[in-house]
This record gives C-alpha cells, structure tokens and sequence, in this order.
C-alpha cells in the first residue's frame, strides 16, 4: 500500500504550503463530512486483528488513520482501498505477522500508543517510529501499564522510537493518573490478549470509542460504576460499519458559524458520541444555536445531522476542571476564537495540550498575539480577553493540523488577511479543510 500521504495524492516528502484567509461575511451551507479520526483508528485496528474481511464506509481521509492501515499491513493485514471509497481489511484472524518493517506511525500519537497494546500480547518484537513530533511526545504512560502486564518496551529518553516486546501477558488493575483515552485504550487492546480479566479505573471518564468499537467486533465488556473490564482470549469477528462524521472536524465549522450572526450551517451524519459531544454545550452556552436531528446508534456510536445558527451575541467560555479533558482537541480553535467573544475565553487545568501535536499552548498563544490579540498565558492553559479585533497577520502551524485549521476560522473575523504557514497540516486529519471552507464562508 502507497504511504498515508501518497494515498492521499500528496508526495511522501511534503513542502510547506501557505493558505490565506480573507475576512468573510458569514459561513452558510451543507456538508457531509469526513468520517471520525478516534473511532477510523479503532475500526482500522481491530479490524486487522479480527477474523474475516471488514468493510468500513466513510473512514477518514485524514492521513492518520491511513498510518494505522498501513501498520495493520505491516502486521500482516490486507487493505483494499475500493473505487467507491470503502476501506476492506481482512484481519490476521487473530494472530499479527512478525513485522519486516519498523511500524510507521507518522504523526500520530493515537497509532502509536493503542496499537502497542494491541501487539503487547503477540509474541514477536514490533518497533514504531513517528515523524519528528511524533518522536518527541511521551510514551512513559503506556509502559508502564503494558510493562506490568509482561511486555517490556524499550523507549528512547521516554519517546520513539519505542520498541515493544510481546508475549503472554497477565491481566491487571488499572487506575489511569491522567485522562487518556489512548492509554485507558492501550490497557484494553492489551487486556484483550491477556490471562485473566482486565479492569481499568478511570479518572476522568474520557472517549469511549474503543470500548463501542471492541463491542462491535464481538467483544464482551463489562463497566461497573467507574470501571471497565475485559476478559482475555476473547476472538474478534469482522463487521460492516460506517464511520460517523468527525465532530473535531465539525468544531471548525460550527467555530465559525458562532462568528456571524446570520450563519447557517447543517452537517449531516456527525458523530453525536456522549463522550465527545461536551462540545456542543460549550458552543451552545457561547451563543450557538444548535439542533440535533435524526439521532440515530451505529454500532454503539451516536450519530445525528447538526442544524446550527449564530448567535445573537458571542459570550465567552470557561473551561476547567474536568472539561478540558473532554473537548482536548478543540481547545486550540475555542481559544483562537476568544477574541471575539463578549467575556473572552478562559482555559485552565488543560496542561495535557502541551504534549499534543506541538505545545498548544505556546503555539496559541504565540499565533494570537501575531494577529493582534492579548493573551495571557499559563502553565496550564491560557485566558484570551474578549472584545478584541484581530489585525489578522502571519501565523505558523507548527506542523499542527489543529493549530493550522485554528486560525484559519480565526481569520474569518480578522479585520485583514491572515496568511498560514505550514497549512498543509491540515491533511493529518481533514484534508478538505481549506476547499470547504472557501466553499462556505462567504465573503
Ligand atoms: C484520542 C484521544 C485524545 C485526543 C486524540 C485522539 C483518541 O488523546 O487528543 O486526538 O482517539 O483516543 P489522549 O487520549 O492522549 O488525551
């Protein structure tokens, strides 16, 4: 299989690209959107682990999941790419191939830390590696959880290039310290391999796609109050699924919807996803006007077509305690919008976006301030003012989708023209960003 950014239609070697957002009038339209990054992650994985061939409907185009794909193959799985855009995989049956290659995961964290969990029980030695950003996020919190289960894994000053050493594993009590899904993740695909029953405790109760997505492929789950647990030894069965819209993707839009009074906006078959979903009440409690029609479940995950109008005034938002952890990916783009609120925007106890894709607080704060905000920054999180008109100027991306589509929307309200470097970022998870976005702003 071509490499995630060749399968995409772009080189392997990608060069910088420059995006330039005028000011708009208000954003209106409909659009179906690509299918979720966390829950393409779960499909691509299980499905390479499971017995028969899966065929996944509206996986994402983002060129993460693509990574997962491509080390499902390296692990001994088929991916078919079909002419009508459906994904097939024919698993392993349960047995994963001794890898001739390191594991490439790109830039994604999510691959890199779920699926050593998912080959810490397959005897064999399976090496990941990951671009430059990649390299540098720490990997400490799935050792270890994993290395207490028998698989020792070897890192490099706590990063990647992460070499995990499977075999037998024993079943654990768990308490995940920091709200991860990634982690609570990787305790689970490695739990599935393990002797005995796996059961996890979770701080804060994050994303549950993994847990609906292991449930789909066949898998009995067990949650008590606070508690998931997984019985070792248990076969995964093949399925035929669609992968609802991605809501971190929708947060872009629905952001800039927020910014104009007279938008109107509809995103059809959106995942809805209770543990996703906090976002819509922050939107909400901003202003946003926002209907959920045709709730429907596929497989476990909510799924329902976004109806949103602005607001009559934008007002501000605090962000703390527990939220953050809920709504990790769309920081960067609430913040980025603070400006233009009434209250501004207020973030706290969100240290975790320091070890995302960049520093995202860094990166926020810096970008603001080169559009002409004020913003005050703290180890933690950061506070944006409102009531502030942004001159809009030169932001960098930092190799960061979410930090490139941030300002993007941000750029929308700027009083002149924002130029983004390193825009071709946005392709990690979305790449029809920039197309759709000139196709509904209005100027
Ligand atoms: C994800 C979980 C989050 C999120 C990431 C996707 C997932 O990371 O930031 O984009 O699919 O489980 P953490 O679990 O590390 O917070």
């Amino acid at each position: 299989m071509a490499s995630p950014l060749e399968w995409l239609g772009m080189s392997s070697i990608t060069t910088s690209t420059t995006q330039t957002v005028q000011p708009a009038r208000t954003v209106r339209g409909s659009v179906r959107l690509p299918g979720d990054k966390s829950i393409s992650h779960r499909y691509a994985m299980l499905a390479g682990l499971a017995q028969g061939t899966s065929r996944l409907s509206n996986f994402s185009t983002g060129a993460d999941p693509h990574s997962s794909l491509a080390c499902m193959e390296a692990l001994g799985a088929t991916v078919v790419k079909r002419d009508d855009g459906v994904i097939e995989v024919t698993g392993v049956g349960g047995k994963f191939h001794q890898p001739t290659r390191d594991l490439d995961c790109g830039n994604s964290g999510s691959t890199m830390r779920m699926l050593a969990g998912l080959v810490a029980s397959h005897p064999g030695t399976y090496t990941f590696v990951g671009d430059a950003s990649l390299t540098k996020r720490p990997m400490q919190r799935i050792k270890g959880p994993l290395e207490q289960m028998g698989a020792p894994i070897d890192l490099t000053e706590g990063h990647a290039p992460m070499t995990v050493h499977g075999g037998p594993l024993k079943a654990i009590e768990f308490s995940t310290p920091i709200a991860s899904a990634q982690v609570k993740t990787a305790v689970l695909f490695a739990g599935l391999g393990a002797d005995g029953t796996t059961t996890l405790q979770e701080a804060v109760r994050t994303r549950d796609h993994s847990e609906h997505a292991l449930r789909a492929f066949g898998v009995e789950l067990e949650r008590t109050k606070g508690a998931i647990s997984i019985r070792g030894g248990q076969q995964l069965h093949a399925i035929d699924a669609t992968v609802p819209g991605d809501l971190s993707s929708a947060a872009f839009f629905l952001c800039a919807a927020l910014l104009f009074p007279d938008s109107q906006l509809v995103l059809d078959e959106v995942g809805m996803n209770p543990s996703r979903s906090a976002l819509l009440d922050v939107l909400a409690g901003m202003g946003l006007q926002v209907k959920v029609l045709d709730l429907a479940e596929k497989h476990g995950e909510m799924v329902g077509t976004l109806q949103v109008n602005g607001p009559v005034e934008i007002t501000g938002a605090e962000i703390t305690g527990d939220l953050p952890a809920l709504i990790i990916d769309e920081l960067p783009v609430l913040a980025a919008i603070g400006p233009f609120t009434r209250n501004g925007v207020l973030i706290r106890n969100a240290k975790e976006l320091r070890v995302k894709e960049s520093d995202r607080i860094a990166l926020v704060v810096q970008n603001l301030r080169a559009v002409g905000a004020v913003v005050e920054e703290f180890e933690d999180g950061l506070h944006v003012p409102g009531g502030q008109t942004l001159t809009g100027g030169v932001v960098d991306s930092a190799d960061d989708h979410r930090i490139a589509m941030a300002f993007a929307i941000a750029g929308l309200r700027a009083t002149g023209e924002t130029t983004i470097h390193g825009a071709e970022a946005a392709a990690i998870s979305f790449p029809e960003f920039f197309p759709l976005l000139r196709e509904l702003s209005q100027g």
